[in-house]
């Protein structure tokens, strides 16, 4: 018996990684083409930020951030702001991506406090996201299967339709969706009341619950000129899509979208090290810093291994030129998938931007109509990707919250082209075990 509390029934025993390559116990290799949860940009294995991580850790393994300050942490803060689309980046490194969505939180209330707007408690975010696991980023998130058992304990917030191509609510779409969605928001900001909203929270592009969802072009430019006409903070979630994923260094620069508070994670230490960084704009770490400093803390944050281990992903990024590289693979992951899989009846839409994609399932291409989720159509199609030596991350809910299966890939940023090639049919070879039966 394991002494393990499992996140899985009898997992595989895994044993060393390298490149896009994972090897289990019993010797099989799988193609890990979602970096672990959209984890592993660099690549498994890099010997580079091993031998980083080992001498950090041998040198000064920890002090306490309200203690001291280090070299390593200070020369990853400046570095990293030179990628950052926030101005005047403030970098607050935390242990992950749901501690730095609690962080931007109390951050902007927090900014909104030092601002004299205390009335400002409020939070708007988006139907179909997902910021985390911990009570406050679950209360911001909308998904209604992980909300479910704790709803009794998740604060308010106000939710405003998801954006998504594949199924846009807008009425006139594909025209004029920005315009729409930015009405939407500005109506639930007014109708909260005047001054009583703190922030905006979303995900650039949806990660993961809509599956590689990006919003047509004139969305963040409009949503963001509503949010400031209205004093509320913009919280950019790039936790899935930071540090290349999407084929720039953040999604908010497909945009040109500056945010008051980004947050990242995952790629940001590509999983050397659970690493989760809540970034200020200096016009809100100044307002707080003024009014008193932001009441927050965490043992771990600030932590001197992890901001090693951010500097070397970062300098790995760098160097191998993985952000364009990311970019230059898009069309070929697209073509890949649309190749192996575009025919396919089950197949709705294949989507994406740089090593983030997505490929929906549905039980009618004409309709869109979803699989019910009865069916568990969405974790066949897993465990066959499995048996084929793939592993992909997926989503559910992504029509409705509750019914909407989708693949999501997001494999390590040095992926070949025959890899790619490799992934795709693997997957269209699980997809086409799924519609004959297999389980
Ligand atoms: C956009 C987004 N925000 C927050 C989180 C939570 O991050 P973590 O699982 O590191 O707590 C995730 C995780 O998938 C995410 O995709």
């Amino acid at each position: 018996m394991s002494r393990v509390f499992r996140r899985a029934v009898d997992p595989p025993v895994a044993v060393r990684a390298e490149g896009v390559w994972v090897e289990d116990s019993a010797g099989r290799r799988y193609l890990d083409a979602a970096g672990g949860a959209i984890v592993v940009g660099i690549g498994h294995g890099d010997p580079v930020v091993a031998a980083v991580l080992a001498e950090q850790a041998g040198r000064l393994a920890y002090v306490h951030g309200s203690a001291f300050t280090t070299e390593t942490i200070e020369a990853y803060a400046a570095e990293l702001a030179e990628v950052l689309p926030v101005p005047g980046a403030r970098v607050f490194p935390v242990s992950g991506g749901s501690e730095a969505v609690e962080t931007a939180l109390k951050l902007a209330r927090a900014c909104q406090l030092a601002r004299g707007e205390a009335e400002r408690t409020l939070v708007v975010a988006r139907n179909l996201s997902y910021h985390g696991n911990t009570r406050g980023a679950l209360a911001v998130s909308g998904r209604p299967r992980l909300r479910g058992p704790y709803e009794p304990w998740l604060t308010h917030t106000i939710q405003v339709p998801a954006v998504q191509e594949y199924r846009c609510p807008a009425p006139g779409h594909p025209r004029g969706c920005g315009a729409w969605h930015a009405e939407q928001l500005e109506g639930a900001i007014e109708q909260a009341g005047p001054r009583r909203v703190a922030a905006f929270i979303a995900e650039p592009i949806g990660g993961a619950t809509t599956g590689a969802a990006a919003p047509t072009d004139d969305y963040w430019p409009a949503v963001a000129q509503v949010c400031r006409r209205h004093g509320v903070l913009v919280i950019a979630d790039e936790v899935m899509t930071g540090f290349g994923r999407t084929g720039r260094w953040f999604a908010a620069d497909h945009w040109g979208l500056a945010p008051d508070i980004l947050v990242a994670a995952k790629g940001a230490s590509s999983g050397y090290w659970p690493l989760g960084l809540c970034v200020a704009s200096s016009e809100v770490h100044d307002t707080v810093r003024t009014a008193g400093g932001f009441v927050h803390g965490l043992t771990f944050s600030h932590h001197p291994a992890g901001a090693a281990v951010g500097r070397a992903v970062l300098a790995r990024l760098r160097d191998l030129d993985l952000v364009a590289a990311a970019a230059a693979k898009e069309p070929l992951l697209l073509a890949a998938l649309r190749s192996a899989l575009g025919d396919h009846p089950m197949v709705g839409d294949i989507r994406g931007r740089g090593l983030l994609a997505g490929v929906e399932l549905v039980a009618d291409r004409e309709t869109r109509r979803p699989f019910p989720p009865g069916e568990r159509v969405i974790e066949r199609v897993v465990a066959a990707a499995r048996r084929h030596g793939l592993l992909i991350y997926w989503s559910k809910g992504c029509a409705d919250g509750v019914a909407g299966d989708v693949v999501v890939l997001g494999p390590p940023l040095i992926i070949t082209p025959e890899e790619i090639e490799l992934a795709a049919t693997r997957l269209a070879a699980a997809v086409a075990e799924v519609a004959a039966g297999a389980d």
